[in-house]
C-alpha cells in the first residue's frame, strides 16, 4: 500500500499528499450540500449491482442499510466530515467501510465519481428547481392578488421614464406577472432536458459489468437515460441552462425592484413599502430605505457572474471530465440561494405594498391625454400626422399657461381645431383614456378583467 494510505484512490502513490493539495483541491467543504442526493443515488447503485449478480442480497442489504444510517446522521448534523477525504462522496463511501467493513469496498463496483457526480447534480437539480417553481408561484399568485385589488386605480404609464398613457395598476401587476410566467416555462424546460441519468457511463467509456442503466434511471426517478458515456460525464449544459434561467429572474426581480425604488421615494410617492420590510440610517433619523429591494437588484449583479463564471470554466475543456468541472458547484449553489432568498423577498414586499391612490391618480391624467385627443381627430378625418401637430400645439399651449389639460374648456379646444365637440371633453379624463385601449392585451378595465381570469386559471 501507498503512502497516501488513506486515500481511496492511495495504491499507486509513494508520497503523502501535501498539504497544501489536500486544501487547495478539496470540494467536501461544500460539495457536502450533495449529500442526501449522493446516498440516494448509491442506494440505487446499489439495487443495480445486485440486479447485475455482482452483490448477493446480503452485502446490498449491508450496504443498504449502511448509506441509511449515514443518511440519518447527515440530517441531524452530527456526521464527521474530513477534508482529507476530499469530497463528499469519499467522505461517505470511507465512513461506509469503516462501519459495515470490507464490503463497503464493493459499492463503488462499475461507478466512477465522474458518472456519480453528473447523477448527483442533476439530482439535486430536480428538487431545486421544484422549490424555485413553488416560489415563483408564490409570487405571480401574489401579483395576480395586487392585479385583482388594483383594476380601478390609475396610474401613469411610462416609456423613456416619462409620463406616457394612462394605465390601469392592475396592468402593471400583470405585466411583471408575464415575466415570472415566462421564468416558470424557463425552469421547466430546464427541468426537462437535465432529466436524464448518467449513472452507469463510468469514468468515460461506460463499464464493464452488465448494468442495467433503465432499471438505475427508474429506481431515481428520471425519465430518460444518457445516450453517450463520454457527453453524459462531461456535459454541463444543465447547469449553464439552470443558470441562465436563474439570471433572468433576477433580471426580472431587479426591474421590478427598481420600479418600486422609483416609486417609493417622496418625489413619486405611489407606494408604501411595509416598515418591517425597510431599515433606517444609523445617521438619519428621517430615513426609511428600501434595502431588500436595493439588495434583489445588487444581487442580479451575482447571478449573472456565477452564469459567466461557469461558462468560462466550460470554455475550451478538453472531452471528456476535467478536474475543472469541480468549480461548477459554488456557483450553482450561490445562484440557487440569491434566487430563493429575492423570490421570497420579493413576495414579501407585493404581499405588503400600499398603493397611494391618490397620488397615482393626480399624476395620471394632464399631458398623458393627448394622444386621444389626436385620435377624435384622426376619427373626424383628419390624416394623424396632422392631427399630432394641431394637439402639439395644445400641448404647448398648456404647457405655457401653467394649466393642466383637464382644465381646457370646448372654446380653448375649438381655438386648436372646429372639429372638436362636446364629446371631446370626454376624453380629458384619464379613466376614459384608459377604457379606450380595447385591443387584447390593452389596459382597458375588460381586457384587464380577462387577463386576470386568464391568470387565475393558469396552474403551474
Ligand atoms: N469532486 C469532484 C468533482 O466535483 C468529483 C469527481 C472527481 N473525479 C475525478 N476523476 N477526480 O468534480
Amino acid at each position: 500500500m501507498g503512502l497516501s494510505e488513506n486515500k481511496p484512490w492511495g495504491g499507486r502513490f509513494s508520497e503523502s499528499t501535501d498539504q497544501f493539495v489536500e486544501e487547495f483541491t478539496e470540494s467536501v467543504s461544500f460539495d457536502r450540500e450533495l449529500a442526501q442526493v449522493d446516498i440516494q443515488q448509491s442506494i440505487a447503485h446499489t439495487k443495480t449491482l445486485l440486479k447485475a449478480g455482482v452483490l448477493t442480497t446480503e452485502e446490498a442489504q449491508k450496504l443498504i442499510e449502511g448509506l441509511n444510517q449515514i443518511l440519518e446522521e447527515i440530517k441531524k448534523g452530527n456526521f464527521q466530515w474530513k477534508r482529507e477525504l476530499e469530497d463528499v462522496h469519499m467522505n461517505i463511501e470511507k465512513e461506509l467501510t469503516n462501519r459495515i467493513g470490507r464490503v463497503g469496498g464493493k459499492l463503488h463496483t462499475a461507478r466512477s465519481r465522474n458518472d456519480q457526480v453528473a447523477t448527483d447534480e442533476r439530482l439535486y437539480l430536480k428538487e431545486q428547481i421544484e422549490e424555485i417553481l413553488n416560489l415563483l408561484k408564490d409570487l405571480r399568485r401574489e401579483l395576480t392578488k395586487k392585479a385583482q385589488q388594483t383594476v380601478d386605480i390609475i396610474v401613469s404609464g411610462y416609456t423613456h421614464l416619462q409620463k406616457a398613457q394612462p394605465i390601469r395598476l392592475a396592468h402593471w401587476f400583470l405585466a411583471y406577472r408575464e415575466m415570472f410566467v415566462r421564468d416558470t416555462q424557463r425552469f421547466l424546460d430546464v427541468y426537462r432536458r437535465l432529466d436524464s441519468c448518467p449513472l452507469g457511463s463510468g469514468a468515460l467509456a461506460g463499464v464493464d459489468f452488465p448494468l442495467d442503466r433503465f432499471y438505475t434511471a427508474e429506481n431515481l426517478n428520471f425519465a430518460r437515460v444518457s445516450r453517450n458515456s463520454m457527453d453524459a460525464t462531461a456535459d454541463r449544459d444543465f447547469l449553464l441552462e439552470f443558470l441562465n434561467a436563474c439570471n433572468i429572474t433576477m433580471l426580472h426581480l431587479s426591474r421590478l425592484a427598481e420600479d418600486l425604488i422609483i416609486w417609493a421615494s417622496e418625489e413619486f410617492g405611489y407606494v408604501d413599502l411595509p416598515d418591517k420590510l425597510c431599515t433606517g440610517s444609523s445617521i438619519m433619523p428621517n430615513k426609511k430605505n428600501p434595502d431588500v429591494l436595493e439588495l434583489i437588484r445588487g444581487k442580479t449583479g451575482r447571478v449573472l457572474g456565477d452564469y459567466v463564471a461557469l461558462s468560462t470554466v466550460m470554455k475550451g475543456l478538453p472531452m471528456s471530465y476535467n478536474r475543472d468541472l469541480q468549480e461548477d458547484k459554488e456557483p450553482v449553489f450561490d445562484a440557487i440561494r440569491t434566487l430563493k432568498g429575492s423570490l421570497v423577498g420579493m413576495k414579501k414586499i407585493i404581499e405588503g405594498l400600499k398603493p397611494k391612490k391618490d397620488r397615482m391618480e393626480e399624476n395620471a391624467g394632464n399631458l398623458t391625454l393627448a394622444t386621444d385627443l389626436a385620435n377624435y381627430l384622426v376619427q373626424k378625418g383628419v390624416p394623424f400626422r396632422e392631427a399630432h401637430h394641431i394637439v402639439g400645439s395644445l400641448v404647448a399651449y398648456v404647457v405655457q399657461k401653467g394649466k393642466r389639460m383637464e382644465e381646457l374648456t370646448l372654446e380653448e379646444l375649438k381655438q386648436f381645431s372646429d372639429l372638436f365637440e362636446e364629446d371631446a371633453l370626454e376624453l380629458l379624463k384619464p379613466h376614459v383614456v384608459a377604457d379606450r385601449r380595447i385591443t387584447y392585451g390593452g389596459t382597458a378595465k375588460e381586457r384587464i378583467k380577462e387577463q386576470i381570469e386568464n391568470a387565475l386559471k393558469e396552474d403551474f
